[in-house]
């Protein structure tokens, strides 16, 4: 091998600046548990970033721990350039990037998770930016991360950041401003509605989101992120507000505790109609315990108005009058960046069998080639196709691909607007198989 055919070492192209792995650790300090020195310089580094204020010592405090709990792991660059000042000096990371593992349900059913990669707290200070210390580092993390993990996964600041590494949005939420004066949810009434404490909350929710994740494809379970979209206590200035949150459950028809949800009513000294309450979270083991707290939350005296940041696809389908609910803004949530195709394939909830070819592009190269796909009885195979022989089938690059899986476009679509190439023969086919029964769905942000 010459020494041009050796692979290039994993950050070669950012010499000299020194790419380091922090795993968070606290350590005992007068009596006192807190975060190590590289831990708390990468926690300081990533609230820089997201221009978040200095944080506490109770705050670093507790960042670390939830980064120990989740078993983050973070990759930090230092600029040896920058001497030993205190505050500027090389020991404060100029990029970071926090990646930790969750469970992926690719199948809507109980058992079908798949391990996947979460990135979060990707930051670059703005003395550094714009010199590839982002594509260096994103890059070799998925090329590492895909031979444990079928599927990335991260949330975005702006939209324009990640679809150069083949990500793209699989869940959206919406803005909802709920008119509850002749709101009508549909359906017969079951079960009941119980008001409770938080700390009831607390205990309930794990079971209720592990049964929300087991019953939706696309859903993203992570066990330290249960907790805190409905008691807050994770969120930026909402310590203070905790006591403000109320909590009820629903029944099921057994007395089971099938469904909860947090609300704020946001008062009404000094406040003029319409009264608005916001629902944080409402979480259904079934889409019925779902549409009766809605019913509750609509009948509700002293509430002319709930705003609530939707994510389930069913809210809608439960309101008779659809005007009742106004749409004020909608964005993307969580996104995809599949690695393992055959181990995706193999678990998505496919409605029709039938068999397919395709040819996938890869602007990083991890997944392309040209694969068969199998459906029979609703379970998929995808298996590689080494020599096609010019027969490549619809020919569609990752992001799209991924935007297909996610239920919210078609092959057809993509293939209209020439983001799938393809005889009509072969769109039709590939078209007819990636079809679901219904689309992602996600609880969590990170
Ligand atoms: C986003 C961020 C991490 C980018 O880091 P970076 O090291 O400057 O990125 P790179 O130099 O690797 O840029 C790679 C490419 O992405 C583009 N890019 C980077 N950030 C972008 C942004 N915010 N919007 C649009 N394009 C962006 C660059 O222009 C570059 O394009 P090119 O390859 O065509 O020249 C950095 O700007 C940052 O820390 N921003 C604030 C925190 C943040 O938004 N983090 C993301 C959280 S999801």
């Amino acid at each position: 091998m010459t020494a041009s055919d050796q692979p290039e070492a994993p950050y070669a192209r950012l010499s000299p600046l020194r790419v380091e792995t922090v795993r968070p650790t606290m350590v005992s300090e007068e009596g006192a548990e807190r975060p190590d020195p590289e831990t708390r310089n990468w926690i300081r580094a990533v609230r820089q970033g997201f221009h978040e204020a200095e944080p506490t010592e109770a705050k670093l405090s507790f960042l670390a721990r939830r980064l120990v709990a989740k078993g983050s792991e973070g990759t930090v660059v230092h600029d040896d350039s920058l001497g030993d000042d205190p505050d500027f000096g090389s020991r404060f990371p100029v990029a970071t990037f926090e990646s930790f593992t969750g469970e992926l349900n690719l199948a809507a059913r109980p058992g079908a998770s798949v391990p996947c990669d979460m990135i979060t707290g990707v930051t670059v200070n703005p003395t550094h930016r714009r010199r590839g210390i982002l594509s260096t580092v994103m890059r070799e993390h998925l090329r590492r991360v895909a031979e444990t993990a079928p599927v990335s996964s991260l949330t975005v600041s702006e939209g324009a950041i990640y679809g150069r590494f083949g990500f793209a949005p699989t869940s959206f939420w919406e803005s909802f401003e709920i008119t509850t004066a002749g709101a009508r949810i549909r359906g017969e009434r079951t079960g009941e509605i119980r008001y409770v404490s938080i700390d009831r909350v607390r205990e309930v929710a794990p079971r209720i989101v592990r049964a929300f994740h087991e019953r939706t494809y696309g859903s993203l379970f992570q066990k330290d992120y249960v907790i805190g979209g409905f008691t807050g206590e994770d969120h930026e200035g909402l310590e203070g507000e905790m006591g403000k949150r109320r909590a009820l459950v629903h029944l099921d028809e057994n007395g089971e505790i099938d469904g909860c949800a947090t609300y704020r009513h946001g008062g009404w000294e000094n406040v003029s109609r319409p009264y608005t309450l916001e629902v944080f979270e409402c979480v259904g083991a079934t889409p019925l315990a779902e549409r009766e707290m809605w019913r509750h939350f609509v009948a509700m005296d002293l509430v002319d108005r709930i705003t609530h940041d939707n994510r389930s696809v069913y809210t809608r389908t439960f309101f008779e009058n659809p005007r009742s609910i106004q749409v004020r803004g909608r964005t993307d949530f969580v996104w995809w960046r599949l690695l393992d195709l055959p181990a995706v394939f193999g678990q998505l909830p496919f409605v029709s069998d039938g068999e397919a070819r395709l040819t996938v592009e890869d602007p990083l190269d991890l997944v392309s080639g040209t694969y068969e796909l199998r459906v029979r009885d609703g379970r998929g195979s995808l298996s590689r196709v080494e020599d096609p022989a010019g027969e490549q089938g619809c020919v569609i690059d990752v992001a799209s691909l991924t935007q297909v899986l996610a239920g919210r476009v078609s092959v057809q679509e993509m293939a209209d607007v020439e983001l799938c190439r393809g005889s009509a023969e072969e769109v039709r086919a590939l078209c007819g198989l990636l079809r679901f029964a219904s689309p992602v769905q996600c609880l969590i942000g990170f």
